[in-house]
């Protein structure tokens, strides 16, 4: 292991997957209208090209758990970017329907295996006091995927540079992240509450000591917390009926309730509904999509720069309520007043609800899932957490359009929805989320195991 890695480098590569993540899901938007004519398919095939990467993803998240807590952190990040590599490669060659299919389901299992492991990875490499921040990158790589991934769709539409379509362009620029994760992930090192729960006391005290070489922590005296919570009696996987049951219950809420405020609908479609709802010719109707991605980016820096200084419940609380009444706003808005005078008050005020859920949900549902399971079972923990984050958008990314069709392309219909379960997600956190800020991952752990008797 190379012992003079910076934590900036460590922290940068260990978050690299999200940007794979934001970049895969991203691209498809602009891509997919271009595939759909070059391949003469229907409307339900090019639907289910955009899906089959969450289908992939659900699975690849849930698979990823149990290997992780086996065989490390580290090996599968490896593994990830191999599969990101052979996702992106067959991706832009593919020569049909099927082809697409499977490469985008490859893509899916490397992105769903790196939403799994990296909010683990991060939340175990860090300080304490600096988790928040240092979970948030993950978020933060994410949004900037989502951003290259507009941006390479604005670049390279109708370039059909070297005789090569431009949509395969598009899909291929993928391989750049995707190699620089090979190479982050062979240099990263293993997490050292991996080493120490598998009895590498050496290993786990030299990682620690490159992690916290300019911090005032003690990296002994960590490891012997460490160690002094690894030796609690286990359960193996029946622990996540017993003592981690609530940490279950509440990364399965938190990640399906992440979805089903909706984001996506915005993420994904946008330029669909300005298309549809407000008549936008295509060519304007895509600057929004930069738009949206550029203020997610955005806000998204300031949360990496504040997140470990307010408790993560009243983050979500804000976000929640921010959501909640921007989506309610313009429901009633679109349902009561004139089409035309509607879009850009409609723009003005999905910008706040981005803003509302980059602050908050966006980064703090990947960081809890992190933090809140027992080190034995952390990993396959967030598996769960982050394959119910894609069954959640699976289901809003296949209904959305239906529900909008339902509403005669009325946006206020859809967003009416997503407006009720953000009130419901107050509720959620107000009475399920345990509070994590500033406690060690192995004081959480001690708490569920109280909590428990
Ligand atoms: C969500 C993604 C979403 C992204 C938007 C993530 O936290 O899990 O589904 O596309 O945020 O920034």
């Amino acid at each position: 292991m190379n012992r003079h890695l910076s934590t900036f480098f460590i922290f940068t590569f260990g978050a690299l997957g999200g940007l794979l993540f934001g970049f895969d899901t991203g691209i498809i938007s602009g891509a997919s209208p271009l595939i759909e004519s070059n391949f003469n398919l229907g409307i339900g095939q090019t639907g289910f090209i955009t899906s089959s990467v969450l289908i992939g993803s659900s699975v690849g998240a849930l698979g990823v758990g149990p290997l992780a807590d086996r065989y490390g952190r580290k090996r599968l990040l490896i593994l990830a970017a191999i599969l990101f590599l052979l996702g992106s490669t067959l991706s832009m060659i593919a020569i049909g329907f099927w082809s697409m299919v499977v490469a985008r389901i490859i893509l899916g299992l490397a992105v769903g295996s790196a939403s799994a492991l990296t909010p683990a990875y991060l939340a175990e490499l860090a300080p304490a006091e600096r988790r928040g921040s240092l979970g948030t990158l993950f978020q933060l790589m994410i949004t900037l995927g989502i951003l290259l991934a507009y941006v390479s769709n604005l670049g390279f539409l109708n370039h059909n540079l070297l005789g090569i379509r431009d949509w395969r362009w598009m899909l291929g620029s993928a391989l750049i992240p995707a190699a620089l994760l090979l190479i982050g992930g062979l240099l990263l090192p293993e997490s050292p509450r991996f080493l120490a729960e598998k009895g590498d006391s050496t290993q786990a005290l030299s990682v620690l000591k490159m992690l916290r070489k300019n911090t005032a922590d003690d990296p002994k005296r960590e490891l012997a917390e460490i160690e002094e919570v690894a030796k609690q009696p286990k359960g193996g996987v029946k622990e996540l009926f017993t003592i981690a049951r609530p940490a279950v219950i509440v990364a399965v809420g938190i990640m399906l309730l992440q979805q089903l405020v909706g984001i996506n609908s915005v993420i994904y479609f946008l330029p669909q509904v300005f298309i549809k709802g407000f008549g936008f010719a295509e060519g304007s109707a895509i600057w929004i999509s930069v738009g949206i991605g550029i203020v997610n980016f955005v806000v998204t820096i300031l949360a990496t720069f504040i997140m470990d200084k307010f408790n993560r419940k009243a983050f979500l609380m804000f976000g929640s309520i921010v959501m909640a009444l921007s989506l309610g706003v313009l429901a009633v808005m679109n349902f009561t007043m004139d089409i035309h005078s509607t879009a850009v008050p409609t723009m003005i005020l999905i910008g706040v609800y981005i803003f509302g859920f980059a602050i908050s949900w966006g980064p703090i549902a990947w960081v809890l899932i992190g933090e809140i399971f027992p080190l034995s079972v952390r990993g396959i923990g967030s598996s769960i957490g982050s394959a119910a984050n894609w069954i959640g958008n699976f289901l809003v990314s296949q209904f959305f359009l239906v529900m909008l069709a339902y509403f005669h392309n009325n946006v206020g219909g859809p967003f009416a929805v997503f407006a009720v379960f953000a009130v419901l997600s107050m509720f959620f956190v107000h009475y399920l989320v345990p509070e994590t800020r500033g406690k060690s991952l192995e004081e959480i752990e001690m708490d569920l195991r109280h909590q428990a008797k």
